[in-house]
């Protein structure tokens, strides 16, 4: 498997206001971190809370340059975003004053696809895959936080893009709804080949649908291990994939490399992963 992208060494430093208030200091998100994603790949990533996992989408996105290190998709410094990646974020950020069908619309025109008889249709169509073909003509006031975050999704699978960056992006939703959009999302992975950076909270999930998961250490961030998944997805058939032992043995595996880091946040973020599981 080619690599994508590629981050070597990457840090990221932010200016922060001391205790005091007064004095401005750098504060290390990330630190040496490397990392390579295979063309068509689909990775996920997990990480304690405030490690850095954002971050990183942020910079593959072009949205902030790192303050050291080398990042390449396709062999060529990242220096903006760029239409081969699409990001869905971990807030919503749909457009007011569009309904759910016209900010969808809005994405394909943006993407270059010209007629609007087919932006029309498409964007129909990946209403329907979210569950809103019911709610297009409603504007983001007019639906809830889970309904928007799949506006947001509808709209970057919309346009295939070659790299699809998602954060955290079905945090808001039910556990049916949730299950659903990952098939689906795995059904669109497979059939347009795209590459897939996908961060999570929830263990299950980054298990379920990531080829490899990269386990995110805290202060500063940097990648502490990447597993390769082996799942026999045939052989589980009709049976829940999350129940196999197999399963299980990676889930362990992933917890452990979480509960061995230090301090509160790891402690919450566990507790979010419970939870969520
Ligand atoms: N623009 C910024 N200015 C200052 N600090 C920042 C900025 N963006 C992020 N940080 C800090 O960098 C660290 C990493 O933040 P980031 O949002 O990447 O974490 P995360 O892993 O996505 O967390 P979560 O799981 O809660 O979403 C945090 O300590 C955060 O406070
Ligand atoms: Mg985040």
């Amino acid at each position: 498997m080619s690599s994508r992208i590629e981050l070597d060494h990457v840090r990221q430093t932010f200016w922060v206001r001391g205790d005091d208030d007064k004095q401005l200091r750098e504060f290390v998100a990330l630190d040496d971190l490397s990392l390579a994603i295979g063309e068509g790949e689909f990775l996920t990533v997990v990480g304690p809370s405030g490690c850095g996992k954002s971050t990183v989408l942020d910079l593959i996105a072009g949205l902030a340059h790192p303050s050291g290190g080398r990042l390449t998709v396709d062999g060529v410094a990242v220096t903006g975003p760029g239409r081969d990646r699409s990001v869905v974020f971990q807030q919503y950020t749909l457009l007011p004053w569009r309904t759910a069908q016209g900010n969808v619309e809005f994405a394909l025109e943006a993407a270059g696809v010209k007629g609007r008889g087919e932006r029309r249709e498409q964007a129909r169509h990946y209403l329907a895959l979210v569950g809103l073909a019911e709610f297009a003509n409603r504007y983001p006031h007019e639906l809830s936080g889970g309904m928007k975050q799949r506006v947001a999704i509808a709209r970057s699978l919309s346009y295939e893009p070659q790299v699809l960056l998602m954060d955290e992006p079905f945090g808001a939703l039910d556990a049916q709804t949730r299950e659903r959009l990952q098939e689906e999302l795995l059904g669109i992975w497979r059939r347009t080949g795209t590459t897939v950076v996908f961060i999570t909270h929830d263990i299950d999930e980054a298990v379920f649908l990531g080829q490899r998961v990269a386990v995110m250490s805290a202060r500063p961030g940097r990648i502490k291990e990447v597993i390769d998944v082996d799942l026999d997805r045939e052989a589980a058939g009709e049976t829940d994939l999350r129940a196999t032992p197999a399963f299980a043995a990676y889930r362990h595996h992933i917890w452990t490399l979480l509960r061995e880091q230090h301090g509160a946040p790891v402690q919450r973020s566990l507790e979010e992963v419970r939870t969520v599981a």
